[in-house]
């Protein structure tokens, strides 16, 4: 019904993390930029992503996993943290194409000791992604911090990128061993008043809009109030916003319209 009546090809404000929709906001880009550099050629052995919840923290995770695809960045990710060190463990050895995984801890610790330091003399500098990792034990966090030993005089051996909501970098900070070896940390800020409409109109246009104004000027104000600039929350408001016009016919979505519908989530 909303592509329908708004001539859209796709739906254009799913929640989920597709890197086609994604929009380079001035933080975007610059988060993006400083991961991507020290994940790649710094290979400063930890990036701390954080993020109020919705803010774009997974989106940018995928942004660079999607970069390093065919680099000589091997990509290993561990998108749900709630797992034993040893499963952790299984899945990095897993990720270095190490088939199958020792079962027992120490020879899983081992044996990617090895096929760390071969990757390394190939030329592979492997990335961990570990997400939601303010969900991570501190077990598996000290679990996490032994991987980043590995190391040849010049270079780590596995760049590691944890991401998570604003407490991991209180629980980090609790813990110096790991703390002293973050090498970038990074706050992905809400989208400032002004980028909400270049978000959403970069979203329509990825989803084939044309170009026939949607969204009058108040409609934009009204958003970036409501949804404080968190791109979860612009993409409920939009699509709430977008059916109740298809449904009532409109060939527009001003303030009102999107003022009751954030109300309506209340
Ligand atoms: N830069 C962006 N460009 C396009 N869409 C984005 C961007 N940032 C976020 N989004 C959209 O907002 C949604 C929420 O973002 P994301 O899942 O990355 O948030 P998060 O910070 O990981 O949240 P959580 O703390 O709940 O894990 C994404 O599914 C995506 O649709
Ligand atoms: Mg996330």
């Amino acid at each position: 019904m909303i592509e329908d009546h708004w001539a859209l090809e796709r739906r254009a404000f799913a929640n989920t993390p597709d890197p086609e929709f994604i929009y380079r906001s001035p933080s975007f880009a610059e988060g993006y930029a400083r991961l991507l550099h020290d994940a790649t050629d710094l290979r400063g052995g930890l990036s701390l992503i954080t993020g109020e919840i919705g803010c774009g923290k997974t989106m940018l995770a995928r942004a660079l996993a999607d970069r390093l695809a065919g680099s000589t960045c091997d990509l290993i990710e561990v998108p749900y943290p709630k797992v034993t060190p040893t499963q952790m463990l299984q899945t990095v050895a897993g990720g270095l194409g190490i088939q199958p995984p020792p079962r027992g801890k120490l020879a899983l610790v081992q044996a990617i000791a090895a096929r760390l330091a071969e990757r390394h003399a190939e030329g592979r500098r492997p990335v961990l992604i570990v997400d939601e990792a303010q969900l991570a034990t501190p077990s598996l966090l000290e679990e996490i911090r032994l991987l980043t030993n590995h190391e040849a005089r010049q270079d780590k051996y596995l760049h590691v990128v944890l991401l998570g909501q604003p407490e991991l970098r209180q629980r980090v900070k609790q813990r110096p061993q790991i703390d002293q070896r973050v090498s970038l940390r990074f706050h992905v800020e809400p989208m400032e008043a002004e980028d909400v409409r270049g978000y959403v109109e970069h979203r329509l246009r990825v989803a084939g809009w044309k170009g026939k104004t949607i969204f009058t000027h108040d409609a934009f104000t009204a958003l970036a109030a409501r949804s404080e600039g968190i791109p979860r929350r612009i993409n409920t408001l939009v699509t709430q916003a977008l059916f109740v016009g298809a449904m009532r016919q409109l060939t527009a979505i001003d303030g009102e319209l999107m003022f009751d519908v954030a109300d309506d989530q209340e």
